[in-house]
């Protein structure tokens, strides 16, 4: 090894996924990072590594960041509330009214500073990232973003119909505010910090800015996030909205902004129905799963066994404010609860969940879309959480897997020692 390469080894109980179905564990292993990818893990450290220092962790959980596919920054400040709704009444009642307030950066500074922090602290290395309609404070959002040394996708919504006046964009000034803030976006070289579209969903954007933005997409080489049939009320509106298209997922696809030809993450998913999942598939859009904000603005329960079945590319979301937080061992949790409920009310056909898929889904699952991310892997960029999880013991001893499976319904900040992204520690006070 050469000796300029930066060099970090962590000693633990290492634990991450390969596939779906398997955790793969080494007890006590070496964790060794390399330029900011892991280079290997071992039982035994190997003779070139000798004299390096070694991070020592006793007897906790080493195990890749979490990834959040899909959460709403400025919902941020009204997590936990007005969950008595559903979809579209909620973001007339009380999305738009708080959006609204990022008009004022003193608000912003105040709401994403808190935003920050808490994201800072959290077990997520990587998240996509909504901000609102307004140029300035999702700069300022990228800048604090930025800050905490987590890796992110972070977009500039746009809509230009059916939302009240004072959160609606002119087609014309939707586009050219996102072209000044793209430019913009250059400009500062961040590390950590990409831009990615962001049509907040088809009912809030007109064929006309959906052309617009696709030009966008092409000249900056841009991903895509939005939101897809996620809500009955909302799947009926966009057959009425696009009377042209095949199903919801059709009226992305006409414009190219449906995975075919640049990256993209769909939220939700619950009424996919076959030709829409098939066109998923096929185009490469992967699905966000947000099994808490389904269950709170009564959505539904997404088919997720079936994406998996079918080879759909799968991670997993807060979608704070429809989700009430940013941990995302909730969001395992909630996936597979919401799952068996299912199972047991609507379709025995499509088995549970299980944490060892929860657990795939907020790491590597999700990590796909960020590249190699997400896994220990050799070569994977080098994302991890250290758990001391000594709060949650019991009477006896427990296996790694146990443990792992019961962070996944138990941990939050208090178990998190230390946190790593792309190979550099994060400030967690
Ligand atoms: N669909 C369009 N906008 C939103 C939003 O802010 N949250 C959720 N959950 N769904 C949406
Ligand atoms: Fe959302």
């Amino acid at each position: 090894m050469k000796e300029k390469e930066k060099v970090t080894i962590l000693k633990g109980n290492i634990v991450y996924s390969k596939n779906p179905k398997e955790f793969t564990i080494y007890e006590h292993g070496y964790l060794v990072c390399q330029d900011g990818k892991t280079e290997g893990i071992y039982q035994t450290l190997p003779f070139k590594l000798g004299g390096t220092p070694i991070r020592d962790f006793g007897d906790c959980l080493i195990i890749p960041g979490l990834v959040d596919l899909h959460i709403h920054a400025p919902q941020y400040a009204f997590r936990g509330l007005g969950m008595d709704m559903e979809l579209l009444d909620w973001l007339e009642a009380n999305t738009f009214p708080e959006e609204a307030r990022y008009e004022d950066l003193e608000y912003a500074k105040k709401a994403y500073g808190i935003f920050a922090d808490n994201m800072r602290r959290s077990a997520v290395t990587r998240a996509c990232i909504f901000a609102t309609i307004h140029r300035p404070a999702t700069m300022l959002l990228m800048d604090r973003m930025e800050k905490t040394g987590l890796d992110t996708y972070i977009g500039k919504v746009n809509m230009d119909r059916n939302c009240p006046d004072y959160l609606r964009e002119d087609t014309r000034e939707s586009a050219e505010a996102t072209l000044s803030w793209l430019k913009e976006v250059k400009k500062r070289n961040y590390q950590n910090t990409r831009p990615i579209l962001t049509p907040r969903f088809t009912p809030s954007c007109t064929d006309e800015l959906m052309e617009e933005l696709k030009k966008l997409q092409i000249r900056y080489d841009l991903p895509v996030q939005s939101h897809l049939s996620e809500n009955p009320g909302e799947v009926s509106w966009v057959k009425e909205l696009c009377p042209w298209s095949e199903f919801y997922g059709d009226a992305y696809d006409r414009f190219g902004l449906f995975g075919a030809d640049c990256p993209t993450i769909m939220a939700h998913c619950v009424y996919s129905g076959d030709k829409e999942l098939e066109r998923i598939r096929e185009n490469g859009v992967m699905i966000a799963h947000c099994p808490e904000s389904n269950m709170n603005l009564s959505s539904g329960i997404a088919p997720v066994r079936r994406f998996l079945e079918m080879g759909i590319k799968t991670g997993l979301g807060s979608d704070v404010a429809g989700g009430s937080t940013e941990n995302m061992f909730r969001a395992m949790a909630h996936a597979v609860q919401a799952s068996k409920l299912r199972w047991r009310l609507a379709d025995e056909t499509l088995a549970p969940l299980t944490a060892e898929e929860v657990f795939y889904m907020g790491t590597k699952g999700g990590g796909e879309f960020f590249g190699k991310v997400g896994s220990f892997e050799d070569g994977y960029d080098f994302d991890a959480v250290v758990l001391d999880d000594s709060r949650l013991a019991g009477p006896g001893p427990l296996d790694i897997r146990s443990r792992l499976e019961r962070m996944i319904y138990l941990a939050d900040e208090r178990e998190i020692r230390a946190k790593y992204v792309k190979g550099r520690e994060i400030d967690l006070s």
